[in-house]
């Protein structure tokens, strides 16, 4: 779509993971003359298959220059586009489903969003401004104000619009694209005929009758046959397999048919799952219950797998025959006694068994045969069959483990006449417990059978230690736990939750202020109809410039090595590359220094340096798996990625790579300095209290998953060595700095643009700097405009993540709950360089104090350097680790005293005018106000009485609650970051062009500038522009980081814009009913300066940490949230059932950004603490680069109640209008889901009198809740001997 212009499909993983690139696909049916829509993954698409087909993308869906969308105005007008990188293909989601269905339900539009993942909003905005297509639009949940009119709690007066419906516009089937009709006509005139394409290395062929299809497999048996091209897409892209003939089935009728029979239904092989399960839905009421016991756990399966887009286009025969150990179907179609229909040399039916998947990937099938259809019986009276799954996330995610099991009773009797328990996710194939079947059969269905069954069961499905996946207790008490269930659904059905009810409350502008000044109002985000219409411009979509190249990377696959070769010679003959950029082409500075280490650009630089010292040293080395080694640049990005893959390393294992940070330690492997702060005395405290209680915590990274990957153009001006580089940064200073650092040129010859960022939560300094620098060097070598974008899997492998902790902590404390001293330990795995890591190890112990005031409190903190990928900064930059430690310690607390968690917390919170052990003064009011409200607005106290009561009434599921509190240090405590400038032109016409050093990465900067601007000139937003941050406007600009953005760019645009309306200040008091654009001109004719820049010299921060005082923070942001989580114990699956957040962000200049970026966060921290985990292997390998391994959170992860309230009356004379830095601290808010779990268990073990304190690390998955609870199942999975095995992961 590149090359015809269509840039508003966006590509975030290029795996089906992520929805960024999701398409409408229209076939015309001749057969029953109908059209049909659907969803799916463009990445995924091969275009040889959609021959015949419409393919409308976001930009046939609506624009700017004609109409927009009513899809696309819901989601940017209710704040639910931010960044914008995911809105074209959240649109698409939306819009194919209205196309589909113009009055969706609820569950319709998140069914529909399953597969789209949003890194910045928290989706409940985007969910708020679809919901307003519902039929049950006219009641409250529809208007975006929040809370139901229906539940009774709030009524709509006490609550404040964060958009209104009034102004949205009608959808209005009529107007919509219709399918062209010249497509119609090929298909209804046009003689069937085989279609042959070819490419470079491929032939794609697609026959149209079976007769063909077959003659053409039986030719080539190894040619696969691509109906959704899901699992051979992957394959091709990812694992460089290369097939050089490809056959395409789906326009061979008789793999769609659907025949019924009295027995059953046979389905076609290349029926979609969708189709499938629309099928099952279909004939489900049209029988009795009894018969469709088979479709209904089908159906309920196939709700599960991958997401829409993705069962939208994935065959049911695919599925079966990728025979893919984790399938969701398999175990279910053998368990219910399916089969398929087989043809080579004539048909065969085979059933659907133990025997039928023979290894990994392989079934009974021989290569030349094809599945035609598959035979779905009904059941029978007295049979029972359901299915089960556990995933990593609740959907859009490969399971665990999965299960399907039958059970047949005669009439009247418990006795078992027939049963089959199939699994998946417990070895190669699907499995069968066969001899768990046996031990059940011909047996009554009773505790006693039961009881033995899970012994043989447990000896049956043994999994080794070290198995691939890891998580071998999990799998294994899962397969207990499903059995468990299956024996629990006879009995009762489990309650379902899939409601998202949410809600946002604002504080309120002053009565006085003027209506048209925007200061305080929601104002949309400045860029959201572009980003929701697809013409939005992001790095990748620039256009490409004549004779551009793309740049691939070349990483070490090694920890620690020494490299003994490099080889590219093999690359340099493959067809369109162009060079290989090594170390020796920098022709400036080959390394970057930071706290006095050093960080070479590309590891043969670190050759070829200390190559001339290698006497001294004999260190020739990588010391990660993923380190930069050398770059490929060719004509296009296929020829570049083909050419990195043919460069050839020679390397020679170094003994000892460190991954842990025990290892790190015990090497004293650190990245000096290393840290102490100190007030009080905590050895003698330690003396005289009550009690000593000991304990750690281990916290493990978290991947930025910015949507839009890492991404830069650098293009040679062609003279005086001068360069634009178009770079998806955080700092374009940083970048330029880098740039002409590494060409060794002055930093006037580069200027470096960032229109906007597709999220970068901190990602987008260190790194993207590092990255357009090779990028530069190979626009300077080549002389020609050079663009790298990486992919998916590469950017998570080199750009780090946000530092795992291991953190140990030392408590005293009286009887009654006064914590009187504390020391602890934060040791962050550092990766193999340095970047930011001593500044978050800084942050990290300015933040051990959190809400609380303990008296004797002493922290230190080491960054350990490791042969991981080095490790950077990230939303929050340490203190959600900080605090995390902190925050599980009060827990230990009240868990060995027996008290609440909540009281604790009151006990030792600040109160009245405070001091933090750094000896900053601050007043803790707006703290306590936060926690007051939080407590009151969540109704604390009664919502713990009933989660009592239903924890007594129910063995297997618990509800936990928990409330924490956030004290957040905003501005940078180096003090210098601390400044902003601002250019501010006038044009003759009235229109004003704001420029400042911030950027847009959707946190709405350049939305609250507008506002700022407006209110300054005193004219409306519309007149004021922002086109992009670039350092020929702006120079010496900071990184848009700290939560510092809108305070200190806010001050430079509003000292610009101050002086211009000084300058114009005579010229209005000649003419006071002038218009602005009248007095502009007569400025202009005054020969009045009409451009000005401003500055803002912010607070003089600083930390002294040889003294342990200082100012680092301009002011704290404050705020409390409440969780409530419904947990299921057997699984370790929960829901967060409700969240209440209070945040004080004092006079928020744009409550809708404001609220945006808090939910955003608090997702985003939900993800950290109970979700998203990084894998490393054994020799540190990153396993989980890319959304099939990495789960983010989804739209089922958003809490089912989800309420934000502002603080009102809240005044900050630190900041822009008395408003707060909110970026980062509601990310910690995110524990509160993770508490609320820990109390959850701690409520399972008390049933089997485990009290006080226990260990659960974060994130807190359901592998660990489930593991914690103790339940029986669980105690029976004997534990391996550590150091007897090789973990299939490190424990980092
Ligand atoms: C992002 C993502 C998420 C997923 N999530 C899940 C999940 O949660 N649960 C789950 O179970 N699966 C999941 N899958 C797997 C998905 O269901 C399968 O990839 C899909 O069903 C395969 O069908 P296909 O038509 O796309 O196969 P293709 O990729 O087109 O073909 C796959 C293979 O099957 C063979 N084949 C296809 N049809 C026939 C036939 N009729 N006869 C003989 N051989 C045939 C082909 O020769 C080829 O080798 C996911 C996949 C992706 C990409
Ligand atoms: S880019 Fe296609 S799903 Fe992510
Ligand atoms: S707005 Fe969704 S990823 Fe940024």
């Amino acid at each position: 779509m590149t090359s015809v212009r269509l840039t508003g499909t966006k590509y975030g993983c290029g795996g089906g993971g992520c929805g960024a690139c999701t398409v409408m696909v229209s076939h015309y049916r001749p057969a029953t003359k109908t059209i049909t829509h659907y969803s799916a993954n463009a990445c995924l698409l091969p275009l040889c298959q959609l021959h015949g087909a419409a393919v409308t993308t976001v930009e046939g869906v609506g624009s700017t220059r004609t109409r927009i969308h009513p899809v696309q105005e819901r989601i940017a007008k209710a704040h639910g586009s931010q960044c914008g990188f995911c809105s074209p293909g959240m649109v698409m989601s939306v819009y194919t489903l209205l196309r589909n269905r113009p009055q969706p339900a609820m569950d319709d539009i998140t069914h529909a969003l399953q597969g789209n993942l949003c890194r910045c909003t928290g989706y409940r905005p985007i969910i708020d401004g679809c919901r307003t297509f519902c039929q049950e639009a006219d009641c409250c949940q529809a208007n975006g104000a929040g809370d139901c009119c229906l539940n009774g709690e709030e009524t709509l007066e006490e609550t404040q619009h964060l958009f209104d419906k009034r102004e949205f516009l009608p959808l209005d089937p009529t107007q919509e694209l219709i399918f062209p009709p010249e497509l119609i006509l090929r298909a209804e005139t046009a003689p069937p005929q085989t279609l042959t394409f070819r490419g470079e290395r491929m032939m794609w062929v697609s026959p149209t009758s079976l007769e063909e299809l077959v003659q053409l497999k039986a030719r080539n048996p190894e040619a696969p046959l691509v109906i959704g091209n899901t699992n051979i897409g992957p394959d091709i892209k990812f694992k460089g397999i290369l097939h050089p003939l490809i056959i395409s089935p789906t326009r061979v009728l008789d793999l769609f048919e659907v025949t019924q029979t009295p027995h059953g239904v046979w389905v076609g092989a290349g029926c979609s799952l969708t189709e499938v399960c629309s099928l099952l839905e279909k004939l489900l009421p049209q029988f009795p219950e009894e018969k469709t016991e088979v479709f209904r756990a089908l159906s309920q399966q196939l709700g599960k797998v991958g997401s829409l887009q993705i069962r939208n286009v994935a065959s049911l025969g695919g599925n079966i025959m990728i025979a893919y150990p984790n399938s969701d179907l398999n175990p279910v179609l053998a368990a219910g006694n399916c089969k398929v229909s087989v043809i080579s040399n004539g048909k065969v039916i085979v059933p659907l068994n133990q025997d039928f998947f023979v290894s990994f990937g392989k079934t009974i099938l021989k290569p030349e045969e094809i599945v035609v259809s598959v035979f779905i019986p009904f059941s029978r009276k007295g049979e029972l069959v359901r299915a089960y799954r556990q995933a990593p996330r609740k959907e859009s995610s490969f399971c665990t483990v999965t299960s399907g099991m039958r059970v047949f009773f005669s009439q009247g009797s418990s006795v078992v006449q027939d049963l089959s328990i199939y699994y998946g996710g417990m070895g190669p194939t699907t499995v069968s417990a066969t001899q768990t079947c046996t031990a059940i059969v011909t047996r009554p269905w009773d505790d006693e059978t039961l009881q033995r069954a899970y012994d043989v069961l447990l000896d049956e499905l043994v999994l080794p230690p070290s198995a691939p996946g890891g998580k071998v207790e999990f799998r294994r008490s899962l397969t207990l736990s499903f059995l468990f269930k299956f024996n629990l659904e006879v009995l009762q059905k489990l309650r379902e939750m899939t409601v998202v009810v949410p809600g946002s409350f604002l504080s309120h502008v002053p009565k006085d202020q003027r209506d048209q000044d925007p200061v305080g109002r929601p104002i949309m985000h400045r860029s959201a109809i572009s980003q929701a219409t697809g013409e939005a411009v992001y790095c990748d979509d620039i256009p490409r410039t004549d004779g551009e190249l793309f740049l691939a990377l070349v990483t070490s696959s090694r920890a620690h090595a020494k490299i003994t070769g490099l080889d590219v010679s093999q690359a340099l003959r493959l067809p369109g590359v162009v060079d290989v950029i090594t170390a020796k082409d920098v022709p400036g500075q080959k390394v970057r220094k930071m706290f006095g280490y050093e960080e070479v650009l590309l590891a043969e630089a670190e050759v070829q340096r200390e190559f001339l010292i290698t006497v001294l040293i004999n260190n020739i080395s990588v010391s990660c798996v993923g380190q930069m080694i050398c770059a490929v640049v060719a004509d296009t990005r296929a020829h570049a990625k083909r050419g990195a893959a043919a460069v050839k390393i020679g390397y020679e294992d170094l003994p000892e790579p460190l991954f842990t940070v025990e290892e790190a330690s015990e090497k004293s492997s650190f990245f000096e300095p290393r840290r102490m702060i100190e007030k009080g005395n905590v050895a003698e405290a330690f003396k005289t209290v009550d009690h000593v209680h000991q304990g750690e915590f281990r916290m493990g990274g978290q991947e930025h998953f910015y949507m839009e990957t890492q991404s830069m153009l650098v293009v040679p001006v062609g003279e005086e060595t001068e360069f634009n580089a178009y770079v998806s940064t955080q700092w374009p200073t940083g970048t330029q700095d880098a740039i002409a650092e590494a060409l060794g040129i002055p930093s006037n010859r580069v200027t470096c643009h960032v229109k906007r960022i597709g999220g970068a939560f901190g990602g987008k300094v260190v790194k993207t700097a590092t990255l357009a620098c090779i990028t530069a060097v190979a626009a300077w070598k080549t002389n020609c405009a050079v663009r790298c974008v990486l992919e998916r899997g590469e950017d998570m492998l080199i750009s780090g993540a946000r530092h795992p902790v291991l953190g140990k902590y030392k408590v005293g404390f009286m009887n009654d709950g006064r914590i009187m001293a504390a020391d602890m330990q934060y040791y962050t795995n550092a990766g193999n360089t340095v970047d930011e890591s001593p500044l978050v190890v800084d942050k990290i112990l300015l933040h051990i104090d959190n809400a609380y005031n303990i008296p004797n409190l002493r922290g230190r903190g080491a960054a350990c350097r490791t042969n991981l990928p080095s490790n950077t900064a990230f939303r929050g930059f340490g203190v959600p680790q900080s605090i995390m430690v902190l925050e599980n310690m009060l827990n230990d607390v009240a868990m060995v005293l027996g008290r609440p968690a909540d009281q604790i917390r009151e006990i030792n919170m600040y109160q009245g005018p405070s001091v933090t052990h750094y000896g900053l003064e601050f007043s803790p009011e707006n703290l306590w106000r936060c926690w007051d409200q939080c407590k009151e607005k969540s109704d604390y106290a009664a919502r713990r009485r009933a989660a009592d009561r239903f924890n007594q009434d129910n063995c297997w599921k618990k509800r936990g609650l928990a409330i924490v509190p956030i004290k957040y240090g905003i501005a940078f405590a180096e003090s210098f970051l601390n400044q902003a400038a601002a250019l501010v032109h006038v044009y003759k016409d009235g229109s004003v062009l704001v420029s400042h050093g911030g950027t847009e990465m959707g946190q709405g900067l350049h939305t609250k500038m507008q506002q700022v601007a407006s209110r300054e000139l005193g004219i409306p937003p519309s007149k004021i522009y922002i086109s992009e941050t670039s350092t020929n406007t702006v120079p010496n600009t900071c990184p848009s980081a700290a939560s510092y953005g809108t305070d200190a760019n806010g001050m430079a645009v509003r000292n610009a814009c101050q002086t211009l309306y000084q300058r114009l200040e005579p010229i209005r008091q000649k003419n006071p009913k002038g218009s602005w654009e009248s007095w502009v001109k007569a400025a202009f004719l005054d020969k009045i300066s009409l451009s000005a820049t401003g500055f803002y010299r912010g607070p003089d921060l600083y930390m002294d940490w040889d003294k342990m005082a200082g100012r680092p923070y301009a002011y704290f942001t404050f705020g409390a949230c409440f969780c409530e989580v419904e947990l299921d114990c057997l699984t370790g699956d929960y829901r967060a059932v409700r969240t209440d957040i209070v945040m004080d962000i004092g006079r928020s200049v744009n409550p809708s950004m404001d609220i945006g970026q808090i939910e955003g966060a608090f997702l985003q921290g939900l993800g950290l603490y109970t979700l998203e985990e990084l894998k490393f292997s054994p020799s540190g390998l990153l396993y989980t680069r890319g959304p099939s391994q990495y789960k983010i959170p989804a739209v089922c992860d958003v809490p089912l109640r989800f309420n934000v309230y502002l603080l009102p009356d809240s005044h900050n004379p630190h900041a822009i209008y008395s408003s707060k830095g909110i970026g980062e601290p509601s990310l910690f808010l995110g524990s509160s889901v993770f508490f609320a779990i820990k109390d959850a268990v701690a409520a399972a073990r008390s049933e089997s009198g485990l009290v006080g304190p226990f260990p659960l690390d974060s994130p807190a998955t359901p592998e660990r809740a489930c593991l914690a609870c103790a339940s029986p199942f669980t105690q029976k999975i004997p534990a391996s001997t550590p150091g007897s095995f090789k973990p299939w992961a490190l424990n980092i």
